[in-house]
């Protein structure tokens, strides 16, 4: 790789991103530009980031929305080889609030960059694509090939319209290819216990809930257990963020080695194992040795009863093999949340 060469990560100090961050710091030889506007995380997430990787990167405070600012901001690169796109809002029962907030920022974001690749030839895409694009689907597990249905919540429809914009921009441009990656449910942390996910407001996602109700500053509610599973509980493919970390890594090298067959390659991102709500609780009350206090609440508007992936795909053509179990995933989100307690 050229050392001129930048590839740019959006979104670099959220959850995802941040553990992208450190994939690429200590394998690539490239250049980083880490943008955020953190609103929903937190600079000094780039601090923890250095010290684990002892790498330096660029960084930007941006908003996405924002193309004259993009553009200034970015203007002093010589080249761009990649753009890693995360920055967006994420969460389903938000977005079932807030509709609009969603189209908003997620859609208008993705345009932006889009639009930075179309003025600085930046031919080489990762797009955060996730489950929530097949809504409630009875195939079971999920391909790539599973027909989309209709999104059960706005940030799902944000999603499915964001690997339209990315397809019908590949189309139109062949000098361009993308990696769309749907990913299932992202949890744990990194194993140094450094970085997680930080929610900067009260979390929806049900790990940083239990690892919080775990040290009494939250309280659990499984959300629904008359659904038609094994336990009544959703069941959802938990796949943990360190492996997803590294799948952006090899979809930079499946790009860069023109091993994609089309101009948008999808990918699901899973171990290809369900797990439900309790099985999760079980998993962590095992790795944590607490028994953890929760109650029995209504469905949650939005959710899906069950969903989890075939991988195959993403093994074959990346190279893919997610490593860690539910419980290694457990492990290190306790140990996050310990970090967090510590200070
Ligand atoms: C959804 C998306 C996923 C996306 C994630 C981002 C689907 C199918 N999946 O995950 O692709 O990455 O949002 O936020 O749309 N739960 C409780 N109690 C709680 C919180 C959650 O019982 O307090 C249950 C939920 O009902 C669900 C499971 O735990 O069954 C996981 O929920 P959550 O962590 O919020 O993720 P999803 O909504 O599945």
């Amino acid at each position: 790789m050229e050392a001129q060469e930048t590839i740019i990560v959006t979104g670099a100090a959220g959850y995802i991103g941040s553990h992208t961050l450190i994939e690429l710091l200590q394998e690539q030889g490239c250049k980083v530009l880490a943008i955020d506007n953190y609103s929903n995380s937190s600079a000094q997430t780039y601090q923890r980031i250095k010290q684990i990787t002892s790498a330096t990167f660029e960084v930007k405070e941006l908003d996405l929305c924002d193309y004259a600012t993009l553009k200034k901001e970015t203007n002093y690169l010589p080249t761009i080889r990649a753009i890693i796109h995360f920055a967006a809002y994420k969460s389903v029962p938000e977005s079932v609030k807030n509709p609009l907030a969603y189209y908003h920022n997620n859609i208008s974001s993705l345009n932006n960059v889009l639009r930075l690749c179309e003025e600085r030839q930046i031919q080489q895409f990762i797009f955060s694509s996730s489950c929530s694009v097949y809504g409630n689907t009875h195939q079971l597990p999920v391909t790539e090939q599973t027909p989309v249905q209709k999104a059960e919540s706005p940030y799902g429809h944000t999603k499915q319209i964001g690997e339209e914009m990315v397809a019908a921009f590949a189309n139109a441009n062949p000098w361009f290819s993308a990696v769309v990656l749907r990913y299932f449910n992202p949890v744990g942390a990194h194993h140094s216990g450094l970085i997680g996910e930080l929610p900067l407001n009260r979390p929806n996602n049900l790990v940083p809930i239990i690892t919080q109700t775990a040290v009494g500053k939250n309280q659990l509610t499984v959300f629904g257990n008359d659904y038609s599973t094994r336990d009544g509980s959703c069941i959802r493919d938990y796949i943990h963020v360190s492996d997803i970390a590294k799948a952006h890594l090899l979809a930079i090298h499946y790009l860069s080695k023109q091993r994609h067959k089309t101009a948008v390659s999808l990918f699901n991102l899973g171990t290809g194992y369900g797990v439900s709500v309790l099985e999760a609780i079980n998993a962590f009350e095992k790795v944590s040795g607490q028994k953890l206090p929760y109650t029995i609440g209504p469905r949650r508007l939005g959710d899906v009863e069950a969903i989890y992936a075939n991988n195959t795909w993403a093994q074959h053509e990346l190279g893919w093999v997610p490593e860690n179990t539910i419980e290694d995933m457990m492990r290190s989100a306790w140990k996050w949340q310990q970090t967090l307690e510590s200070e």
